[in-house]
């Protein structure tokens, strides 16, 4: 069979394969604990869910304009100047299948084939093979101090003139790193220098740690007007626990806008209204279930991270935001796959390797799940790494003994 170049450059998306892996092992009726995944268990406000219903009572469910429901495009442009202080016009804003699909015909509408898109690293798995579906180089920029944090000197360094976008996602997905103010205010004033895009996709904004606020791009750019290359991304799904719900959406300036809606009205037209009619309700009604999930999410942090400081080889960076922590295992197996299979054959953990995010040696672990999750989850690979943990383990009623060392 041929394939097109591009398809043959595109790896399927490791975390979605994942939730297949979880779904088919449970099936069978293992008891997996499943540390890989990327969304809260917590239920979609009630307001987002009544909106959807009133909506499928209606019957009316047709096409919907490919930008977006006139309804949804005014609950982002409230969004946006509750949390970015920025009045924007409709034309401004796009409301697109999830955040995933917003980045996408972002990107399509801005790069040619061979330019380079910069992201730190690590990074979301689908940035490279996002730019790679646009014929675009991805470049993962890695912080020179070996830490999750990169300096503007790490981005100077690599930016050249092929150069057309950086992506900044804080709190990063895997590290739950959260980028300094400085670092923020640095990157905004170099891309208006330089002329290059600059995507802030703000999926996880509101789930920060620790009295941390999220912080606002917009304060330090000094263009504010229709020639602006910042594009923002949001959605619903991580912070109303919506991500069945597949809206997100983007706000930049209008002629981007305006190209990307000609490129989703071919895609998949706008998202289906019966889901934009939820978001509405949930950007529109009581904010009250945020603010639960934030507080749910730092507890399970912390309890997470004090079980994994338990470790002898482990070592732990504490996220300050997200619901991933991006661990060193390196001192038990440098190859993150093998560490990952090794885990769910032996224990039936499934957790993400590292490698998948740009480093090798790590693994993203997952504490959106229920305390018993994490705990266990922990245990058990606690039993299956570390020498010093008791020979016996319990998986149910299962007696697990260590026949290896
Ligand atoms: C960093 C990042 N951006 C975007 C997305 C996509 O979110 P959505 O469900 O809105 O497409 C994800 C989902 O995992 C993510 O982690």
């Amino acid at each position: 069979m041929s394939l097109s170049q591009v398809a043959r450059s595109i790896k399927a998306s490791p975390t979605l394969a994942l939730n297949e892996k979880a779904a088919i092992l449970r099936q069978k009726g293992d008891p997996v604990i499943h540390l890989g995944g990327g969304e809260p268990k917590s239920k979609p406000p009630m307001d987002a869910i009544l909106a959807a219903v009133n909506n499928l009572n209606s019957g009316e469910i047709r096409y919907a304009p490919a930008d977006g429901i006139p309804a949804l495009k005014q609950a982002i442009i409230r969004y946006t100047e509750e949390f970015y202080g920025r009045k924007v016009a409709p034309e401004n804003v796009i409301a697109s299948g999830g955040a995933k699909q917003a980045l996408m015909v972002a990107l399509q509408a801005i790069l040619n084939p061979q330019e380079e898109v910069l992201f730190p690293s690590p990074y979301w798995v689908s940035y490279p093979d996002m730019v790679k579906l646009c014929q675009g180089i991805p470049v993962p920029v890695p912080a020179e101090d070996g830490s999750f944090y990169p300096r503007l000197q790490d981005f100077e360094q690599r930016v050249g003139s092929y150069t057309k976008a950086i992506i900044i996602n804080s709190p990063n997905n895997p590290s739950g790193a959260m980028y300094s103010e400085e670092f923020i205010a640095d990157i905004v004033e170099y891309c208006e220098k330089k002329d290059l895009y600059l995507i802030m996709d703000d999926i996880y904004h509101r789930l920060i740690f620790d009295g941390r606020k999220p912080i606002n791009c917009y304060k330090y750019a000094k263009n504010l007007t229709e020639s602006s290359k910042l594009i923002v991304i949001n959605g619903v799904s991580k912070q109303y626990a919506m991500t069945g719900f597949r809206i997100g959406w983007a706000v930049a300036n209008k002629k981007l806008i305006e190209a990307m809606t000609n490129i989703q009205g071919h895609q998949t037209s706008g998202p289906s209204v019966l889901l934009q009619k939820a978001a509405v309700g949930a950007l529109n009604g009581i904010q009250s279930s945020v603010e639960n999930l934030r507080v749910t999410l730092e507890n399970n942090r912390n309890v997470m991270i004090s079980r994994l400081k338990s470790f002898d080889g482990v070592k732990v960076y504490p996220p300050d935001g997200t619901f991933y922590t991006f661990a060193d295992f390196s001192y038990y197996e440098k190859s993150s796959t093998k560490l990952s299979s090794y885990l769910i054959d032996k224990v039936q953990v499934l957790t993400v390797p590292g490698v998948e995010f740009g480093m090798e040696g790590f693994l993203r672990l997952s504490y959106c799940g229920g305390i018993k999750d994490i705990t266990e989850g922990i245990e058990r690979m606690k039993w299956a790494l570390d020498p010093n943990s008791p020979n016996e383990l319990y998986i149910g009623d299962r007696k697990l003994v260590r026949d290896w060392s």
